[in-house]
């Protein structure tokens, strides 16, 4: 399929990879030069790893089959798109009005990875919410293999089959389908726990190396909540927290305070070297 990937951050590129590595056509899109040079960047890094590790024959030949670009109207023959820009509501529902202009074919899926903005508040800025659909991946994605098909309120049952057909037929993906609630079902019970986590840490009830061990060696985590929390992202972590809590208003959404700071201060995890580890 020809595939078109909106942002190529660590769930763009991650995206980008697996749609490129399971042969299909991927133009890749960022918002700037700097951007779209770190995307290419990071590509072709992740590809050289698995290059290394004998995943795949050639870094180079995936890499051919994708290209990173600035222009969004290289998006104009896609047949499917996959939206992974920053969780912001007002970004992605202004991305989404501009690819209802650019994409020609009238049955081209319009996909976001949103982990919690409803795929129907952004459906509705198009004027073909039959097509938009929800198809959330999980951050190693070259690893991970859950994808979770969210349709909207207005999506076409044959949208759906098709999204559903493309992640697990194309790109070898386990699907599992979630109603366009704020969570969807992984983070709806992930992010409690996380937060939970940190409320642990604020509390000064066990460290943050106490408590990922004792996830990690007493219930077979493959890392500790806090260790995710950094690999999601703080900042993240804290946006899908408060999608949940204004969608359920419950006490356990709510974004601890330690979390929201770290945040303004620019503890980010991972992605900007500390967090509740250093990297
Ligand atoms: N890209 C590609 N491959 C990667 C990778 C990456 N970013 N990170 C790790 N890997 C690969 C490694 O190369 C390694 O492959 P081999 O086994 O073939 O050598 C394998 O994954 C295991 O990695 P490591 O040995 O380095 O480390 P690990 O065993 O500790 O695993 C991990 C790392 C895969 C991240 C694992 O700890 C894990 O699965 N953690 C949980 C991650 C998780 O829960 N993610 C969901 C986050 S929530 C989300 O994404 C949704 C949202 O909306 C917020």
């Amino acid at each position: 399929m020809r595939v078109g990937v909106v942002g190529c951050g660590l769930m763009g590129a991650g995206i980008a990879e697996v749609c490129a590595r399971a042969g299909q056509d991927v133009v890749v899109v960022e918002s700037d030069a700097d951007r779209a040079a770190a995307g290419r960047a990071r590509l072709t890094a992740s590809l050289e790893k698995a290059q290394a590790k004998g995943k795949i024959d050639s870094a180079a030949e995936v890499l051919e089959r994708i290209s990173v670009g600035e222009d969004l109207q290289a998006l104009g023959d896609r047949e499917i798109v996959i939206e992974a820009i920053a969780e912001d509501e007002s970004l992605k529902a202004a991305l989404f009005a501009q690819l209802d202009q650019i994409v020609k074919a009238s049955d081209a899926i319009l996909a976001t990875n949103t982990s919690s903005i409803p795929i129907s508040r952004l459906a509705a800025v198009t004027g073909r919410p039959e097509n938009v659909i929800g198809v959330h991946f999980f951050n190693p994605v070259p690893v991970l293999s859950l994808v979770e098909i969210v349709p909207g309120l207005l999506t076409a049952d044959e949208t759906t089959r098709r999204a559903t057909d493309f992640a697990q037929d194309v790109l070898g993906k386990h699907a599992i389908r979630s109603p366009d609630r704020a969570g969807f079902v992984v983070n709806a019970l992930l992010i409690p726990f996380v937060l939970s986590a940190i409320r642990m840490v604020e509390a000064g009830f066990a460290t943050a190396e106490d408590i990922d061990e004792g996830l990690v060696r007493g219930a077979a985590h493959p890392m500790g909540p806090l260790r995710l929390a950094d690999l999601i992202g703080l900042d993240t972590t804290a946006a899908v927290a408060r999608s949940l809590y204004e969608e359920f208003k419950e006490p356990l959404f709510a974004p601890p305070p330690l979390l929201l700071r770290m945040v303004e201060t620019g503890l980010l995890g991972r992605k900007s070297g500390r967090g509740f580890y250093t990297y």
